[in-house]
């Protein structure tokens, strides 16, 4: 069946509850085509990872530098020595309790792992999603897939297949159709390749929680950035993103755009996180849609699952801080 709102594409989209979809998805990946994969967090464009053709071509339908290396996402926590060595005994206790989930923990790699994926580094970044349809996939595939989000770079992270459709048409051979990603925003990314743990990007999984796990207390990455999720501009829709720190800020903001003719909208979830981070990109999407100009969001807290949300505002915004 092909999307009925995008009749331009022969994307094909395939209803992620039907076994037969997994197995077509399964089918196209041997093949060395990419399809979109739906996780808890953002549907990935996922490529075959033992496939060097298949990894290229995520980089270029991406339109994604090469040194920003993908994550591979696979079955279970008993494939990981499969991909990945030298575990510290804190990884294997933090991904033994959270996987499958939105947590990403990157690693020193084994040979299995093909330069493609990687950018020629000798770490690579693994996680085990939380959704039934991609699991289902992984487990039957016997390999494992690569996956960034499935959007153009520096854009927004797609939340539903038809998002997928309308960012890549048929760039795509396929979109699993797994429904609305329950999160919505990227996993925690952690770099477990020193004697503690440092945090790359934030995510759902929170430093506290992960301390509370291990014991071990997480470090905030310094220095030059590891993830590309950490450049400046990153998950910017095409409205303009301005930030208020309460309602009323933000009804002040409004006022003033509007004496200005410009057509603005208040983004405001009352400190809702998991509301929150489930709409967000959608939210911005839809102000897109609209023709919207500026898009001016309450900010929530900076605790729990509202660092990460803060963050992806930031990037949003091109805010230096916030
Ligand atoms: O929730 C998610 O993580 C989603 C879903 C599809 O799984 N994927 C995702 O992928 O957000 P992507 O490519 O948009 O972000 C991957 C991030 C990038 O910032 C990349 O630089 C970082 O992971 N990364 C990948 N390998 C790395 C490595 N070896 N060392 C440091 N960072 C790495
Ligand atoms: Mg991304």
């Amino acid at each position: 069946m092909t999307s009925s709102n995008s009749p331009s594409t022969s994307t094909e989209i395939l209803d992620g509850a039907l076994d037969t979809s997994v197995d077509r998805a399964i089918e196209l990946l041997r093949a060395d085509r990419l399809i979109g994969l739906p996780t808890e967090t953002v549907y990935g464009l996922a490529g075959l990872a033992s496939s060097k053709l298949a990894v290229r071509k995520v980089f270029v339908v991406k339109k994604r530098p090469l040194d920003h290396p993908l994550i591979l996402h696979i079955a279970s926590y008993e494939d990981l020595d499969n991909w990945a060595q030298d575990i510290p005994e804190y990884a294997r206790v933090i991904c033994k309790r959270i996987w499958p989930g939105p947590l990403t923990i990157v690693l020193r790699r084994t040979n299995k792992v093909c330069d493609e994926i990687t950018g020629g580094r000798e770490t690579v970044a693994i996680r085990v999603p939380n959704h039934e349809v991609a699991l289902r996939l992984l487990r039957k595939l016997d390999d494992g897939v690569v996956a960034p989000s499935a959007n153009r770079f520096g854009k927004v992270s797609p939340t539903t297949a038809q998002h997928v459709v309308d960012d890549l048409g048929s760039d795509v051979s396929a979109v699993l159709d797994g429904g609305v990603c329950l999160i919505g925003i990227e996993s925690t990314i952690l770099d477990c390749t020193l004697s503690t743990p440092q945090l790359l990007r934030p995510g759902a999984i929170s430093t506290e929680q992960i301390r509370d796990i291990c014991g071990v207390a997480v470090e905030e990455s310094s220095g030059e950035s590891r993830a590309s999720g950490m450049l400046e501009k990153h998950y910017a829709p095409n409205c303009r993103v301005e930030l208020a720190e309460t309602h009323v800020d933000a009804e002040v903001r409004l006022e003033i755009l509007k004496a200005d003719n410009r057509t603005a909208q208040i983004l405001d979830f009352s400190g809702d996180l998991a509301l929150f981070a489930a709409n967000l990109y959608s939210s911005l999407r839809q102000a897109d849609t609209q023709g919207i100009q500026v898009v001016v969001v309450v900010v929530p807290p900076a605790i729990g699952l509202g660092v990460a949300i803060r963050d992806r505002l930031a990037k949003a915004s091109q805010a230096t801080s916030l």
